[in-house]
């Protein structure tokens, strides 16, 4: 959520967006705060998840209602700066879903449903490789569409049965295949790491700028820890 912000920011310039961008610098503030605040206690005790949960949600809340409200902004040209409609619809999709599973863990169900991992990931997955197609530079043909090619490749695995050899065929080296024992459910998690691979090369040659394009590092550092949560939540899911 913090990095969220500070996204928003870089894409809005103070002259049509004054407001809105020190809006988005104020909640990556806080949510930086929150964070170190966490990180300098000890995890709560059962009886007082709740209470732990109930805050977070709460600082969530506003930042959900910003990423809805200015979507529309956007989409309806109210507002006027470079964050496209569906970066604020992925991001908002975060943190609605981040609500559902912390209010989850309050209510003494931590065990995460694989088939909602799944969809909801790959969703995510497929949004990330248009977001990296949509920043590269014009001229990275071959780049935009490696991209662009690797989240198709979810699309595909998640459109019901059979997913796991359509996409081999179309794709070959799609998933990796060291991770398979059953190729229909294991799929997912072979493609979630060749995306994370993906990703990892892809953000070493942004920091090394051997890709011309307008990614921020932390961008693409945060793009791929959500493709290793990805990974663990579906090592983790039942
Ligand atoms: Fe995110």
């Amino acid at each position: 959520m913090a990095d969220h912000g500070v996204f928003f920011a870089l894409l809005m310039s103070e002259e049509p967006a004054a407001t809105e961008r020190r809006q988005a610098l104020e909640f990556s503030r806080g949510f930086a705060e929150l964070f170190t605040q966490i990180d300098a206690t000890k995890p709560p005790e059962c009886s007082d998840v709740q209470v732990f949960v109930n805050r977070v949600v709460e600082a969530m809340k506003p930042l959900i209602d910003y990423k809805a409200r200015l979507g529309e902004a956007q989409e309806s040209e109210r507002l006027r700066s470079l964050v496209w409609p569906l970066f604020f619809e992925h991001t908002r999709h975060g943190a609605e879903r981040w609500t559902r599973r912390l209010q989850a863990l309050a209510g003494g169900e931590p065990e995460l449903d694989r088939a909602e991992v799944v969809k909801f990931w790959s969703n995510i997955m497929v949004e990330h490789a248009r977001f990296v197609a949509h920043l590269l530079d014009p001229n990275q043909f071959e780049l935009i569409e490696k991209a662009t090619n690797t989240g198709k490749v979810f699309a595909e695995l998640t459109r019901g049965p059979g997913g796991a050899t359509r996409t081999t065929l179309r794709e070959p080296g799609a998933i990796d295949g060291s991770l398979i024992q059953n190729p229909e459910t294991d799929a997912v998690l072979g493609a979630a790491q060749t995306m994370l691979d993906f990703k990892t090369e892809f953000a070493r040659n942004i920091e090394a700028a051997r890709i011309k394009s307008i990614i921020d590092p932390r961008l693409a550092d945060h793009v791929c820890r959500e493709a290793l949560k990805f990974i663990d939540e579906l090592k983790r899911a039942v």
